[in-house]
């Protein structure tokens, strides 16, 4: 490709020389200072030979690339990005660069990256990528065997698989396109090794991969990160106070329907429960596909709870009513007498037997919805533990995907 560009280039110079005496035949002539810009031309491109990519025949040049993984830290699962320091150990082979040994008894020199050809590699997921060194020395010796280290921090983008949060892992891809060679010039033969030393995070590198994705247009390698979810912060700070209070709503089920303190409890869980969830909404991501179980789950409890309280209040309003009906159709002196006491309700052993039909059929409803909710709270844990076991989710293909990198654009 690059021969091709030199042999254009050349071309249209030679077009120049050629249609040049054709001109001055016309009687025009050249200005002079063209010439000197065409000499200048060749003499510079002598010296930039070195600075085209090495050729092997017909073959691709290969080139050898070690990542080591040195860290790979602050995982952002509401951003949707992973940051990692990496270092990249680029080795080939250009001939020109060689020596003979016994003319210049050296056995390797380091030059200046840009006095050489060195491949420019972009990462296709780096929202920023930091080179350390601005300008890296290589390392050439008598043979020509170059090599080249580049050492980086960038944060990518990366799709987390959140279904299982927070027992999640995820596959991170970088992949490092030389967008200024084709495949027909430069072929990736990629190494990763595990250079990570620090254990103390949230999400810890399970298994690193590189592969050289096949029919891409433009020269590719990609290092995939496994990350792991292995923190205990969220079942500590979300699993383990949703189920107590799921617990502690079922406890308040078995304080007598008459009771005042029954409804002031129910609704005293619901409204901590209501400031949790919207904690916890904001703690958790979210996306357009996939998205993590535990949201269905606490709004499932949320539902539960809700529906528990709601009972309470309508069979507890019931049962006033009717013991306020009652109070009415029973003679007013008792009632008058009690006022007088400051007594608010009327004490078990002073209820008449008249409502004695609607009150225990209101806590009889009272005794089935608890068994009924009881039930129902049983089963659906176990079923969202069954969902959680069993549930895959696939994500929507990317858009993009379709399109091979480096493509035509499509309109
Ligand atoms: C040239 O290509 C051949 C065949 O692919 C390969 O074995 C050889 O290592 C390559 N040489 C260089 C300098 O890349
Ligand atoms: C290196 O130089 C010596 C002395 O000039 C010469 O004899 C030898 O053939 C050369 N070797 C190569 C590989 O060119
Ligand atoms: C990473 O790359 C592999 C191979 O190209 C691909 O199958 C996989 O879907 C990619 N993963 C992500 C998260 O993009």
């Amino acid at each position: 490709m690059m021969a091709l560009q030199l042999r254009l280039l050349h071309l249209a110079f030679l077009g120049l020389g050629t249609t040049g005496p054709l001109v001055q035949g016309r009687g025009f002539h050249l200005p002079t200072v063209a010439w000197p810009s065409f000499f200048d031309f060749t003499r510079r491109q002598e010296v930039q030979e070195t600075i085209q990519i090495p050729k092997n025949g017909s073959a691709p040049l290969l080139m050898d690339v070690q990542v080591f993984v040195s860290n790979v830290f602050n995982v952002d699962i509401l951003r949707y990005t992973v940051s990692s320091t990496l270092l990249l150990r680029l080795s080939w082979l250009d001939t020109r660069l060689a020596w003979n040994t016994s003319v210049r008894p050296q056995h390797a020199v380091t030059l200046p990256w840009d006095s050489l050809w060195t491949p420019g590699l972009t990462i296709q997921e780096a929202l920023w990528v930091d080179w350390q060194d601005q300008s890296p020395r290589a390392r050439v010796d008598s043979n020509g065997h170059v090599d080249l280290y580049l050492a980086l921090t960038t944060e990518t983008n990366c799709d987390f698989e959140l279904l299982h949060f927070p027992r999640d892992q995820s596959d991170c891809n970088l992949s490092f396109y030389a967008l200024s060679n084709t495949v027909l010039e430069l072929e990736f033969r990629a190494r990763v090794v595990n250079e990570i030393v620090s254990v103390k995070r949230e999400y810890v590198v399970q298994a690193l991969k590189t592969q050289v994705p096949p029919q891409q247009l433009v020269p590719c390698f990609q290092v995939t990160l496994r990350l792991q979810n292995t923190a205990l912060k969220a079942i500590i700070a979300l699993l383990v106070p949703g189920e107590t209070l799921l617990l502690a709503d079922l406890c308040g089920g078995l304080l007598p329907l008459r009771a005042t303190e029954r409804i002031a409890y129910k609704v005293t869980l619901l409204l901590g429960y209501l400031v949790f969830h919207s904690s916890l909404v904001q703690a958790l991501p979210s996306s357009s596909s996939c998205n993590p179980l535990l949201i269905y789950h606490f709004t499932v409890l949320l539902l539960l709870l809700v529906v528990s309280t709601t009972e309470t209040v309508l069979l507890a309003a019931l049962l006033a009513r009717g013991d306020l009906r009652a109070e009415n159709s029973l003679s007013p002196a008792p009632r008058r007498e009690r006022q007088d006491r400051g007594d608010p309700g009327p004490h078990p052993e002073e209820v008449p037997r008249v409502k004695g039909s609607r009150r225990s059929w209101a806590e009889a409803a009272d005794r089935i919805f608890f068994l009924v909710y009881v039930v129902g709270v049983v089963c659906s844990q176990f079923f969202f533990v069954g969902f959680w076991m069993w549930a895959t989710c696939k994500s929507h293909p990317a858009p993009g995907k379709a399109i091979p990198h480096g493509g035509q654009p499509r309109l």
